[in-house]
């Protein structure tokens, strides 16, 4: 992938950044068709490498204080657990979460200034050399807080998914595809070559062309690619929307709120935080790229990004002190720097213009999440009062769609 350095920024340096960050490889694991609901996965140690990896690329770049984006008053070596916010979702497996620790372990490596001296003198270096214990401040189960997970247990989502399914494009595509999937079939073992199961067979194909040695002997040239060029087809229509506004759109919806919050707080004098990071899955930064019309600068960027991908939303202050906010992307290990996208055809907007542009779409908590997915039951939805609901019967605009 052609990848440009990056540009924008102010000669004091960022105030803060706001980090999606996607999870390393991992074990396989399978996403149901109708509900995109997941069994459990594993991080592998490849995985485990590309988010430590992804950790020292964040480090150079914002921890440095020779780079152009070095995060203004930031400690460097030893972590001030005040400065850094982590949220990983603990849900559907260990992946995520052991993700952002890999990520850690790279943006603050163990150092033996983190030792420290007793009131007796004695001086004490953590172990394995002075590792740094980060706290994730809120690794969220997905049944307490549906804010990172948010297509799970979403009924308006899965009729979404039905909707996909039966839509024209989506059958035309499955008619092209259907040589291909006749082609692939003796190497899915038992995954359906049904084309709505099409992230499951690139999954599958993927996984055993990275592990299987007589697999990736076998597997004929352009098979995985063309896997993938299906896959990324299906993802992008599952996770966009025509609206922004649209459940399609959901997975970025819910994280929205952190966002502007984040960034919002990051303004204030008082505040410690300059890092915020998110760990997530692949499926909020197709939404992103797609609600903030970065893809229509960028069209390349409608596939699904690489494991350990991140996306930085960098704050910084403008000549006439205005908050400005800019993107920046890297697609996994693959890219060896960032990226700078457009967000509504700028390189860099303000913090107020980002946040009108988006805020009407955000789903700002548990009680949101309910009403746009007509779940009355799941996730906490129990314990609110739906007698007056204009959404649960469907008539709320905005929502269903
Ligand atoms: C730098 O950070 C420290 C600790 O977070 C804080 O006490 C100090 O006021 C900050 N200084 C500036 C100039 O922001
Ligand atoms: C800390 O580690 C560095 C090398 O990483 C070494 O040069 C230094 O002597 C160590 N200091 C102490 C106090 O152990
Ligand atoms: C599907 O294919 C048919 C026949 O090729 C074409 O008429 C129709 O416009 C296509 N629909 C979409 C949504 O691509
Ligand atoms: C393919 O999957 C869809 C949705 O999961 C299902 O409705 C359809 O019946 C399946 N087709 C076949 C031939 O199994
Ligand atoms: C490895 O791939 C070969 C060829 O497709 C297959 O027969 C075999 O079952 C695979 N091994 C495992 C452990 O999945
Ligand atoms: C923003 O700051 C408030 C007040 O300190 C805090 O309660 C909240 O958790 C912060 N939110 C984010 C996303 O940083
Ligand atoms: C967003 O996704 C929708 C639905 O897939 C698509 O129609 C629209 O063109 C996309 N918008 C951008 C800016 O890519
Ligand atoms: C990331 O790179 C892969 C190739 O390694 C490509 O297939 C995919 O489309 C890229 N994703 C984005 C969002 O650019
Ligand atoms: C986003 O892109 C669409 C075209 O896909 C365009 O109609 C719309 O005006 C753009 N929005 C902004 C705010 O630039
Ligand atoms: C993008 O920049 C143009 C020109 O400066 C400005 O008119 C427009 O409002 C900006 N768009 C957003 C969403 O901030
Ligand atoms: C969600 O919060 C944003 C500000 O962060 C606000 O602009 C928006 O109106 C809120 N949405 C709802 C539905 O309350
Ligand atoms: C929402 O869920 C209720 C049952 O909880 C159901 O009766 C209703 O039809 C659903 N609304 C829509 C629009 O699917």
């Amino acid at each position: 992938m052609a990848s440009t350095t990056t540009t924008t920024t102010t000669a004091a340096g960022l105030i803060g950044v706001v980090l999606l960050a996607r999870h390393g490889e991992r074990t396989s694991y399978y996403q149901s068709p109708t509900t995109y609901s997941s069994t459990q996965a594993y991080i592998s140690p490849l995985g485990e490498q590309q988010e430590f990896e992804l950790g020292s690329f964040l480090r150079n770049t914002y921890l440095n204080p020779d780079s152009p984006t070095f995060i203004q008053n930031t400690s460097i070596d030893v972590v001030r657990v005040d400065e850094l916010t982590v949220r990983a979702d603990a849900g559907g497996g260990n992946v995520i979460l052991n993700s952002a620790y890999a990520l850690l372990q790279g943006l603050y490596p163990a150092t033996n200034k983190s030792a420290i001296t007793l009131g007796d003198g004695t001086v004490v270096l953590p172990p394995l050399g002075g590792y740094q214990y980060v706290p994730g401040k809120s690794s969220l189960e997905f049944w307490q807080a549906p804010s990172l997970t948010s297509w799970m247990d979403c009924e308006y989502f899965q009729d979404h998914l039905a909707r996909i399914y039966a839509s024209s494009a989506f059958i035309n595509m499955s008619t092209t595809a259907a040589p291909f999937l006749t082609a692939l079939e003796p190497y899915l073992g038992s995954v359906s070559n049904n084309f709505s199961n099409m992230w499951n067979i690139y999954d599958h194909v993927n996984f055993q062309y990275t592990y299987n040695k007589t697999y990736y002997e076998t597997l004929p040239p352009t098979f995985l690619q063309q896997a993938r060029y299906y896959s990324d087809w299906l993802q992008r229509n599952v996770f966009t929307d025509s609206k922004q506004d649209g459940v399609g759109q959901i997975s970025i919806r819910t994280l929205l709120p952190e966002v502007f919050w984040a960034l919002g707080n990051m303004t204030k004098t008082s505040n410690q935080v300059r890092m915020n990071i998110q760990e997530v899955d692949y499926k909020p930064f197709i939404s992103l790229f797609n609600v903030t019309n970065a893809t229509v600068t960028d069209p390349d960027i409608t596939g699904t990004v690489n494991y350990a991908s991140v996306v930085a939303l960098e704050l910084s202050q403008n000549s006439q002190g205005q908050h400005e906010v800019s993107m920046k992307f890297k697609n996994g290990t693959e890219d060896s720097q960032f990226r700078q996208l457009k967000m509504f055809g700028n390189t860099s907007i303000t913090l107020d213009s980002f946040i009108n542009q988006l805020s009407w779409t955000a789903i700002n908590s548990t009680n949101e999440w309910c009403f746009s997915c007509n779940q009355t039951i799941l996730r906490g939805c129990s314990v609110f009062n739906y007698s007056k609901d204009p959404f649960l019967h469907g008539y709320g605009t905005g929502y269903t769609g």
